[in-house]
């Protein structure tokens, strides 16, 4: 029991913050599972060429990837709260690195180093549960968005059993209800919405829609 614990906690604190080897499976294989509704979530922020992108959170760097051949004459930034993550994205976006459309740092969605409304899009998949301080960092993404600006925040609120059905994980349904929803709203967003996205694997996914 001690030890089936001790690897649970192991899998969270990796999910939270990857680190060293097994930080780099757990990313790339994030990067693999999470291929959906990261492709959905760049769609939703319907990403013009000449764009300033920004993802928080953004793991094995897959989101960076497609959001940068969209925002092909624009610029795409990320922020991660791992050191491991951030070199694993950069190999993988170093093309659009070296020609300083894609720039990566390590650092936390509660402050932001940026300066006030850089970004004309922002997204962030799978990051929400970490968030302790959850209105700072609403705050963080509101102060740092373009007027015009949309920020879509991608998370996961429950699973389909073997019979097909959905069964909705309730702590997960009022994080988005309780905290997420109203968060961006009590922070000024406007239009605040909710999408259903594609499964993944027997997951289903929401994304709360913010515009400024
Ligand atoms: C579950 S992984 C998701 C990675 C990627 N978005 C994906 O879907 O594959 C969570 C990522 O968020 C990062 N993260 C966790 N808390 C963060 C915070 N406060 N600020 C920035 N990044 C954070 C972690 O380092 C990790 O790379």
């Amino acid at each position: 029991m001690k030890v089936k614990q001790q690897l649970a906690d192991m899998w969270d604190r990796q999910h939270r913050c990857p680190d060293g080897i097994v930080g780099w499976l757990v990313g790339e294989r994030m990067g693999r599972q999470h291929r959906p509704e990261t492709t959905w979530t760049v769609d939703l922020l319907d990403i013009q060429p000449t764009d300033t992108v920004l993802e928080i959170g953004f793991g094995a760097g897959q989101g960076i990837k497609l959001a940068a051949a969209q925002a092909c004459e624009g610029h795409v930034m990320g922020i991660d709260l791992s050191e491991d993550m951030v070199r694993v994205a950069r190999r993988r976006n170093a093309q659009a690195a070296r020609a300083g459309r894609v720039m990566l740092s390590q650092g936390s969605i509660t402050a932001l180093p940026f300066e006030d409304q850089q970004f004309d899009k922002i997204m962030t998949i799978h990051t929400v549960y970490f968030w302790s301080e959850s209105l700072q960092a609403f705050s963080e993404l509101y102060r740092v968005l373009k007027p015009g600006g949309r920020a879509v925040i991608t998370l996961c609120t429950g699973k389909i059993n073997e019979r097909g059905e959905v069964e909705v994980w309730s702590s997960f349904q009022s994080m988005l209800e309780e905290r997420v929803i109203p968060g961006m709203q009590q922070v000024g967003f406007k239009d605040v919405r909710q999408e259903r996205g594609p499964d993944s694997r027997q997951y289903t996914n929401v994304a709360v829609i913010g515009e400024k």
